[in-house]
């Protein structure tokens, strides 16, 4: 806790700062990174395999990562956060998922989609409630928008919620939902209004508990194994007036907001991914002998090393760059698109060329390329498509040349 400590003093002249790098960081930040990157090497790194094989949750690292304040890394101490800011949690979030991209993703749904509308949004009584535990590790949260019939067009949702006389009343299906199994609450988005379209969304805080909600079967992934994705149902689930989360008709805006901040965090999982496969790749070149030395010393490795470190450090720095536009209260919503997207294409690529450089022994288990290569592919995916991220991306540069 003293290195958060630290950081939470720098925050207020780092901001003068340019990034450069992480060396041009403040001590502090440095702290973090040096922080999150030794527990990912002993806690996360040598169980990472084992989590993905036997798709078991890090119950036992969610909880100490909840106890170096990394579940809730922007939230303020009062409510059990560490009080730092959004370079601070890139900056852990790729350290973590460099380890471990299961891990990666349960704390990013946690910190991002689940913590950041309920602070942002909640009321007095919803913060105290719904924000201590979560932020402690005992217990995670999800974030449920896509349903059976929408995923990119999320103003499309067909779940609705009645008003009963004492709350609400939900009926419909979320699916692809993160954390969804292990979840203790969930902040779901549901139509109260069918004639307004997106206008009609509202957003509610659902506790697991509730009467009517039930889960469906956990999916069988390609990757970030570790983490769980399921469907919850909702069938007349009832829950109280004061689980309304904004105002009514303010859902898809919450969805929207908490999703720029949450490509931020994939962008960093990402980071990690990519640079967990050049670590692989450079490692394994260094050992292995072809045509009478390392390959490390063929120009043709040394060519996928170069592409895959500049792809990877410009995605960083458009990710530092998106985190810093949001710590300083700025628009950032077409920087955290531009960064998710090289981000995850940077994990992608990375993770093809590193089973490149491994050849067979990159095709195998025994190594962590293929998992890389699996985990990576989420990340094009989920918190909107690479797709949707140039939609967002083209319709901001079109605002700004004025014509919208
Ligand atoms: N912030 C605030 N408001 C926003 C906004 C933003 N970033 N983006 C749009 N809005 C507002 C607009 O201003 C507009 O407001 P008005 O109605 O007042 O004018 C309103 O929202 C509608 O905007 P659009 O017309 O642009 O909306 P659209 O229906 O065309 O959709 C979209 C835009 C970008 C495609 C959006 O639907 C989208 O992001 N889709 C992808 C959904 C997604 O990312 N899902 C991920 C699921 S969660 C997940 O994946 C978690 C996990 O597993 C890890």
């Amino acid at each position: 806790m003293a290195v958060l400590e630290l950081l939470r003093c720098s925050l207020q002249w780092y901001g003068r700062r340019s990034i450069v790098s992480l060396s041009s960081l403040p001590e502090t930040h440095q702290m973090l990174h040096k922080t999150c990157r030794d527990f990912a090497e002993n806690e996360l790194k040598p169980l990472a395999a084992k989590f993905d094989r036997e798709h078991l949750y890090p119950k036992e690292q969610i909880r100490k990562m909840g106890e170096l304040g990394l579940m809730a890394v922007d939230v303020p101490e009062n409510l059990g956060g560490s009080g730092l800011d959004y370079l601070a949690y890139s900056i852990a979030m790729e350290e973590i998922s460099r380890g471990c991209a299961s891990t990666g993703v349960i704390m990013s749904v946690n910190n991002s989609l689940y913590l950041g509308p309920i602070l942002k949004f909640g009321t007095e009584k919803q913060k105290e409630t719904f924000i201590p535990p979560f932020a402690a590790g005992e217990q995670i949260g999800c974030f449920a928008l896509s349903e059976p019939g929408n995923g990119s067009d999320a103003g499309a949702a067909s779940t609705v919620a009645r008003p009963s006389d004492d709350g609400w009343t939900l009926s419909g299906t979320k699916s692809w939902i993160t954390n969804g199994y292990e979840a203790e609450a969930s902040v779901v988005f549901a139509t109260t209004d069918t004639s307004k379209k997106h206008k009609g969304i509202s957003a509610f805080i659902v506790p697991k508990s509730a009467t009517g909600l039930s889960l469906g079967k956990k999916e069988d992934k390609l990757g970030i194994r570790g983490s769980s994705t399921c469907s919850l149902i909702f069938e007349d689930c009832s829950i109280p007036k004061d689980n309304l989360l904004g105002e009514p008709g303010l859902g898809f805006k919450i969805a929207m907001m908490s999703l720029d901040a949450g490509r931020i965090g994939i962008a960093s999982q990402a980071l990690g991914i990519a640079q967990a496969a050049l670590d692989c790749a450079v490692e394994y070149a260094s050992k292995r002998n072809a045509f009478g030395s390392p390959i490390l010393k063929l120009q043709t490795i040394q060519t996928k090393i170069a592409n895959m470190a500049l792809q990877i450090e410009s995605a960083r720095l458009l990710t530092w760059r998106a985190a810093a536009l949001k710590d300083s209260g700025k628009p950032f919503s077409k920087e955290a698109a531009m960064a998710k997207l090289a981000a995850s294409e940077a994990a992608t690529y990375s993770a093809h060329q590193c089973i490149q450089v491994l050849g067979g022994m990159g095709y195998v288990t025994d190594m962590p390329a293929e998992r890389h290569y699996r985990d990576a592919r989420i990340t094009e995916i989920y918190e909107g498509t690479s797709e949707i991220q140039r939609l967002v991306i083209a319709s901001n540069i079109i605002k700004e040349y004025g014509y919208s």
